[in-house]
């Protein structure tokens, strides 16, 4: 059955890495981007605020954006998926937990140092000098398309911008580079709600699977990464991923 399988795959592999996308966070209450109705990108369009051409035009209607997601992400707590991620490092020798996601949900599960592969809600910076800047004070959530003018930076006084990857830009090196690194070096790769079709992020189960990785998927629905996978368990991660890492270590 495969939850045995991918139970057995996962003890005895060396090396893990965890990939996930905003599927891992939709059970804590968190918009998808793709889902079609609740995903962001149905009631946005990621063109219209996801952009560097976007925040020049508008930057009050894109911070506004980016703050009502922090906001939210603040008002909402790692699921059951997300702490089932944290307890893998206690049972794998070596886990690398890379997400797509900006939010801080896997941090607050225990996972220490996830990678980051299109940034964060959490480190704001300059758009002008890229120093890092302070998040905002206060916790008020503004309404969901309402504009809040961003913040200066102290040092040359440029607007500041959330610190995520917006389309057409490039991810961050160092982080794109240690998990190329890792997919290439692990056992087993356990994607977790992603759509897998953005690159270069999607990139990295089929780079683990060339690798000779077993490559683990856990969705509800099908993905382009399909093919990939050794095993795929359908259904949502809040629900498989704790009854998997018992199967694994019980
Ligand atoms: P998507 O919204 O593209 O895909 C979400 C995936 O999660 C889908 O495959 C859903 O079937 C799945 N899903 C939904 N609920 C789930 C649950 N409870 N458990 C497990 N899976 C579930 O989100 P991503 O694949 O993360 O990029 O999108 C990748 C990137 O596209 C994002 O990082 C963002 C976006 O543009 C940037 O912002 C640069």
């Amino acid at each position: 059955m495969a939850l045995n399988d991918a139970a057995k795959l996962l003890a005895q592999a060396r090396h893990v890495v965890v990939f996930t996308g905003a599927g891992i966070s939709a059970e804590s209450g968190v918009p998808t981007f793709r889902d079609a109705l609740t995903g962001l990108w149905s009631r946005f369009d990621a063109q219209a605020l996801a952009t560097p051409q976007a925040f020049q035009e508008d930057p009050d209607l894109v911070w506004g954006w980016y703050e009502w997601r922090r906001q939210l992400v603040q008002r909402v707590r790692p699921n059951q998926g997300h702490l089932a991620v944290a307890r893998l490092a206690t049972h794998v020798p070596q886990l690398t937990v890379i997400t797509q996601n900006v939010d801080d949900l896997h941090e607050r599960a225990g996972s220490e140092s996830p990678v980051h592969l299109h940034g964060s809600l959490f480190s704001p910076r300059c758009a002008t000098c890229s120093r890092p800047a302070p998040l905002p004070a206060g916790d008020e959530q503004p309404e969901e398309g309402r504009r809040v003018p961003p913040p200066h930076c102290a040092h040359c006084a440029g607007l500041i911008r959330p610190g995520v990857v917006w389309f057409g830009e490039q991810l961050p090196e160092a982080a794109l580079e240690s998990a190329a690194r890792a997919a290439s070096e692990c056992d087993v790769l356990l994607t977790i709600g992603t759509s897998g079709l953005v690159y270069p992020a999607a990139e990295l189960p089929r780079l683990a699977a060339r690798s000779g990785a077993a490559v683990i998927q856990v969705n509800p629905q099908p993905t382009p990464l399909d093919p990939i996978a050794r095993v795929n368990l359908v259904g949502p991660a809040a629900e498989i991923l704790p009854g998997l890492v018992s199967a694994a270590w019980s």
